[in-house]
């Protein structure tokens, strides 16, 4: 195994409206192996997003660093692709022209772009779908042509924070299937961040909870399950008992920040 992340000492401030600076993360440190589905999960305001932020390259952080393959990063590069719940697909192009989007601005070639979407639109099962416009998809669609734009630039590792949450159950559930298949297909280190600890357990190699206020890993949870996983896995007692688990950690987490 060899690492492909490598976060070392992150604390992350945001200034208060009095201008005081409120620590958000404190002093994470952590590795990530190469190809590790790595679930994080915590309550609301904790610093996920912040967190899978500050990776991305997308913030700047006051304190530490985050390395990816030895090299620091500084910014957002394409070995890192995003998916956020919220798609950020462009309303007046078609499906095709969203996915090859991040190629297009690389000066990627529609000889070469072109093929390679329709295969990731395959890949998503989304195939026939290229000359619709977003508005004409569900949600759940949508979030398919999404994670087929983040996969165009073969990043190694997606970030993906709550990319199912505006699902109804049932696409949420079909779309968790879909997703593992994709990644044992494509193999990539992915940071996926949920408020549905059943999906973490279901998905990851490995569950972090995260603390309340200011944002540290509380506890690191290997998942033990081995894969291909079936979606009947989260009906067995020993699945339910790991959530449980959790769940009782992010309780105490909760109720510790109330009482701070
Ligand atoms: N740009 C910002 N400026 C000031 N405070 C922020 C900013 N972004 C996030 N925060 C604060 O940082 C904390 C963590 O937010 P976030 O990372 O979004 O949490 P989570 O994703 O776990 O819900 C919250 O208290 C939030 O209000
Ligand atoms: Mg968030």
């Amino acid at each position: 195994m060899t690492t492909k992340l490598q976060v070392s000492g992150l604390s992350k401030y945001f200034l208060t409206r009095d201008g005081e600076p409120r620590k958000v993360l404190d002093s994470i440190s952590l590795n990530i192996e190469t190809n590790q589905f790595v679930c994080i999960v915590g309550a609301s305001g904790c610093g996920k997003t912040t967190f899978i932020r500050a990776i991305g390259g997308l913030i700047p952080v006051e304190e530490g660093e985050v390395r990816i393959d030895g090299q620091r990063v500084e910014g957002p590069g394409g070995d890192r692709g995003f998916v956020f719940q919220h798609d950020s697909l462009l309303p007046w192009r078609t499906v095709l022209d969203n996915v090859v989007f991040g190629l297009e601005v690389r000066g990627v070639k529609p000889a070469v772009s072109h093929p390679l979407a329709e295969s990731l639109l395959q890949l998503v099962g989304l195939n026939g779908f290229d000359k619709h416009y977003p508005s004409e998809l569900s949600g759940g669609m949508r979030q398919r042509v999404n994670l087929a734009r983040a996969l165009a630039i073969d990043p190694d590792v997606l970030l993906m924070d709550e990319p199912f949450a505006a699902l109804d159950a049932q696409t949420r559930e079909i779309m968790q299937r879909e997703l593992l298949k994709i990644w044992a297909q494509k193999r990539k280190t992915v940071l996926f961040i949920t408020h549905q600890i059943d999906e973490a357990v279901y998905l990851g190699d490995r569950v972090l909870v995260f603390s309340s206020r200011p944002g540290k890993v509380a506890a690191d949870i290997a998942i033990p399950f081995e894969r291909p996983r079936p979606l009947s896995l989260k009906r067995s007692p020993q699945f339910l008992k790991i959530v449980d688990e959790i769940w009782t950690l992010i309780e105490q987490e909760v109720v510790a920040s109330m009482q701070a």
